[in-house]
């Protein structure tokens, strides 16, 4: 597939709903009492695979529209043991391990070639001493867990931000026998934490940790489920790179957890506008405007990363056609994401133009203010580089081949649709 140049991105959209969220909202469903109804659900490759999941384990999931599911819980120890195949979903395999942690009997949960790469120590780990039996493959899939309902709660000390292990010790510590507490190097997103406590469980949120009381039992009625700001990131960014655009994104979700990418555009120059400041159930909401301006450089450390992490890619994107040297740094995480983002990102930018070199953790750029040539970007089948590689192409003097592009629908099956619908050449 080739995205030619774009002359301006302009317009008003909507995006799915938020893949995050999407996923707990089934996989804390099926642990709550009665029915939950999923409005806004964002269908996906990644989350129709936790529709699936919890189907495997006993749990009945209504297909009520493309964007709405019903889930009829099985309280908190009713899953039935089993095999589940997560496809590519990390969080999935993540948040599912530390649900089966608490539930009587063996799972075994498997994943692809990308999934069956990516470290499931960190979740084993945490699980082990809460008292579940956990075995990773190598530190791999596949993970087989025998749980129980009576776990230990634990104080655990992540070490590494990361909201998927996070989850996983929350989750598990709903069949706890005292409370869990989650203290994190940086604050991750922190929907399972919301989410719980609108089920009625007791959690105390502090600005860098967070903790559980065993719940007696959950119930969520219904969720809300916003539009997805890593879904809307590449957009926004086209709208600031390209002149001339004016793009706005509509009930879009502006957890401060996830949209730190406002403020990265903001002070690289970008003009970026909220309005309609809401709330959809717990999580906040509103409709962002971009318009480009004059960009320059900007730096990125670890305590900014979670924020923004899985819109790096494009932060590298802004940096090559910003004045001066982007650097980011801290984001060694990117290294175990679907691909290693920071080499898919180095070869793919430099493929189309740009002035970038790798670090372990990161990136330098150096930018210019104007269009980068083009070229041919390598998916590595990463739904972000897919769309990294689209934005690139836009931005471009001649356009950017992608290879593998069909992998967006991993999270976002109408992406270049919906990009086409805002493009002027
Ligand atoms: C996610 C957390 C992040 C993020 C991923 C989704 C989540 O991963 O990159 O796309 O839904 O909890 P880590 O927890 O590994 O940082």
């Amino acid at each position: 597939m080739k995205v030619e140049p774009a002359v301006a991105i302009v317009g008003h959209v909507a995006v799915p709903g938020d893949k995050s969220i999407s996923h707990r909202s089934v996989l804390v469903g099926a642990l709550a009492e009665g029915e939950t109804r999923v409005r806004g659900f964002g269908r996906s490759g990644d989350t129709w695979a936790t529709v699936e999941a919890v189907r495997a384990l006993g749990v009945e999931v209504e297909d009520v529209a493309d964007d709405e599911l019903v889930v009829h819980g099985v309280g908190l120890c009713g899953l039935r043991a089993g095999e589940v195949d997560c496809a590519n979903a990390g969080t999935l395999m993540r948040l599912l391990t530390g649900i089966c942690a608490g539930q009587e009997g063996e799972f075994v949960l498997t994943g692809d070639e990308s999934l069956s790469q990516r470290p499931m120590e960190r979740i084993a780990e945490p699980l082990r001493r809460m008292g579940a039996a956990v075995a990773t493959t190598d530190g791999h899939a596949p993970v087989r867990v025998a749980g129980s309902s009576s776990l230990r709660g634990i104080d655990y000390r992540l070490p590494v931000a990361s909201a998927q292990v996070k989850s996983a010790v929350l989750l598990a510590g709903l069949n706890a026998n005292g409370p869990t507490t989650v203290v994190e190097p940086a604050p991750t997103r922190d929907h399972t934490e919301l989410m719980l406590e609108a089920a009625g469980a007791r959690v105390r949120r502090r600005a860098t940790s967070v903790t559980l009381e065993p719940a007696g039992a959950l119930r969520l009625g219904e969720v809300v489920v916003p539009g997805d700001f890593s879904s809307a990131a590449p957009l926004l960014v086209a709208a600031a790179l390209v002149p001339g655009s004016d793009l706005t994104v509509h009930d879009l979700g502006l957890n401060p957890r996830r949209a730190a990418l406002l403020d990265v555009l903001e002070r690289m120059g970008a003009r970026v506008s909220v309005f309609n400041r809401r709330r959809a159930g717990l999580e906040p909401i509103g409709d962002v405007q971009v318009q480009p301006g004059e960009l320059v450089a900007t730096r990125i450390e670890a305590a900014e990363v979670p924020a923004l992490v899985d819109e790096l890619p494009l932060v590298a994107l802004l940096g090559s056609h910003a004045r001066g040297e982007t650097v980011v740094g801290g984001a060694a995480e990117l290294r175990v994401k679907e691909s290693d983002r920071i080499e898919a990102v180095t070869d793919g930018l430099r493929a189309a133009g740009a002035r970038i070199h790798s670090r372990d953790d990161g990136w330098t750029v150096t930018g210019v203010p104007a269009r980068l040539r083009g070229g041919r970007v390598d998916s590595r089948g990463d739904h972000r580089i897919a769309m990294l590689g689209a934005v690139a192409g836009l931005a471009s003097r001649e356009g950017v081949e992608i290879g593998g592009a069909d992998t967006v629908a991993i999270s976002f099956p109408g992406f270049y649709d919906l990009l086409e619908s805002v493009t002027r050449r």
